[in-house]
């Protein structure tokens, strides 16, 4: 089979290499890739929102399964594009991948259909939204309503800070046309647990759980970003919670988009927090995470060319679907100064061999003319370890990340760390 994933990220060159070693695969095009994908696929320089070319080049080359990685081109419509074409493709179309484009939407799906989330009220002017923050009881959670690079979320603690929110997404702009309306959301507490499930809008199963660390610093300090590092399995992520959270919020899910008409085909991802009172949606996404899908799918025993291809007919309750049943961590190494300014062009030194069970997935990473892989972006790779346990996995995904150089390098030093602190409470 020619598979295409469009995409460039860490995200995507975990899918590519998962893609890989299935037998029935033959050749695999990147677009765009990068330069580390490169090693693993045939990169093509068509961006990822460019869905007339994706289009275009899938036709000419005889794709047998297209596969969208970022939620962008999945909002824009890419798999109605290509399925319009007669392509096969893996991700919802646009009508379903507006659970993750609007978080207005989203809200009040759920708030129809009863599926535990934050309290919330949506604004479109801002006037009101400011006069709403005059009694609405602090912490308050302020969102913009559209994509917005997984940054568009402020943790008001104060009056003003909210105000200042409200101002910067309304009114500056500063996440574009995204802030054209707001959620303002009741503040959660409690840990975060992302699960990734696969459905064809009938069938749906979850795959391992796992935790992101999305702020910059040590100790969950600093600025939001994509995200710096996950673990999988979640240790709070109970097999109790797991029954809970499939009857209370994953099948009302695949059930309320039926509903409306929005029937949700591909990889559904919940962002949960399990809050004193129960878990709760903090939001959904439409695609595998970044850089959860960097600890899932090396986890991922059955072949995902199968489950990608029955997610897409409607057959996945016949889809053989299994997981490891160790521990992956996968520490981000990053560009210092990401999520704002940072510099890149550096020289990257890899390893020629890697531990057992480790991987480098490439996200902002270039290839120049000489074939010298150069620092491209904010999130430049991921090392990911598999292991039997998730203190080896994390000790081991260390253990390579040393390996590999480069000036200016920044990562986590404490990824997997609240992880293996819940874990040791526990016993
Ligand atoms: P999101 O972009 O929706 O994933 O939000 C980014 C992060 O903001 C989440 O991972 C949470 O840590 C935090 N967050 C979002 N909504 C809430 C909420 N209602 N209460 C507390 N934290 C939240
Ligand atoms: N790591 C969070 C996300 O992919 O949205």
């Amino acid at each position: 089979m020619r598979i295409m994933v469009i995409g460039g990220g860490g995200r995507e060159h975990a899918i590519i290499k998962k893609l890989r070693q299935s037998p029935k695969v033959t050749e695999i095009f990147a677009l765009p890739g990068n330069g580390g994908i490169a090693r693993d696929a045939v990169c093509v320089p068509i961006g990822a929102e460019d869905l007339p070319s994706a289009v275009d080049f899938a036709v000419r080359n005889a794709i047998d399964l297209a596969v969208v990685g970022p939620d962008a081109p999945l909002v824009l419509g890419a798999a109605d594009a290509l399925e319009a074409a007669g392509i096969p493709c893996f991700g919802p179309d646009k009508r379903a991948a507006i659970i993750e484009g609007s978080k207005v939407f989203s809200k009040n799906l759920m708030r129809k259909y009863g599926i535990p989330t934050a309290a919330y009220a949506v604004f479109s002017d801002i006037a009101a939204a400011l006069a709403y923050l005059d009694d609405a009881p602090l912490p308050l959670v302020i969102k913009a309503d559209g994509l917005a690079l997984g940054k568009g979320v402020v943790i008001a603690r104060t009056r003003e800070e909210a105000s200042a929110a409200v101002h910067a997404i309304m009114a500056d702009r500063v996440f574009g046309d995204s802030g054209a309306n707001v959620v303002i959301e009741e503040f959660l507490e409690g840990p975060e647990v992302s699960v990734l499930a696969f459905t064809d809008g009938r069938t749906l199963v979850p795959m391992v759980s796992s935790m992101d660390h999305k702020r910059a610093r040590d100790g969950d300090e600093g600025p939001n970003t994509g995200g710096m590092g996950t673990i999988a399995p979640n240790p709070h992520y109970t097999p109790e919670l797991a029954e809970v959270c499939m009857k209370r919020i994953f099948l009302p899910t695949v059930a309320a988009m039926n509903a409306e008409g929005r029937g949700f085909k591909g990889c559904l991802y919940f962002g949960l927090m399990l809050t004193d009172s129960g878990p709760r949606v903090i939001e959904y996404n439409c695609r595998f995470g970044d850089p959860e899908a960097q600890v899932v799918l090396p986890l991922l025993e059955s072949d995902l060319v199968d489950i990608m291809l029955a997610t897409r007919n409607g057959t996945l309750a016949e889809a053989e679907i299994k997981f490891a049943s160790g521990a992956a961590c996968c520490v981000i190494m990053a560009s210092l100064g990401y999520p704002q300014r940072f510099e890149k062009g550096f020289e990257i030194s890899l390893p020629a061999a890697l531990p057992e069970r480790c991987a480098i997935y490439a996200a902002g990473v270039k290839r120049d003319e000489g074939g010298r892989l150069l620092t491209d972006g904010g999130r430049v790779l991921g090392l990911t370890a598999c292991a039997d346990t998730p203190a080896e996995a994390v000790d081991r995904a260390y253990e390579a990340l040393k390996r590999v150089r480069f000036e200016n390098a920044f990562y986590r030093k404490d990824i997997g760390q609240k992880a293996l602190a819940a874990l040791k409470k526990e016993a």
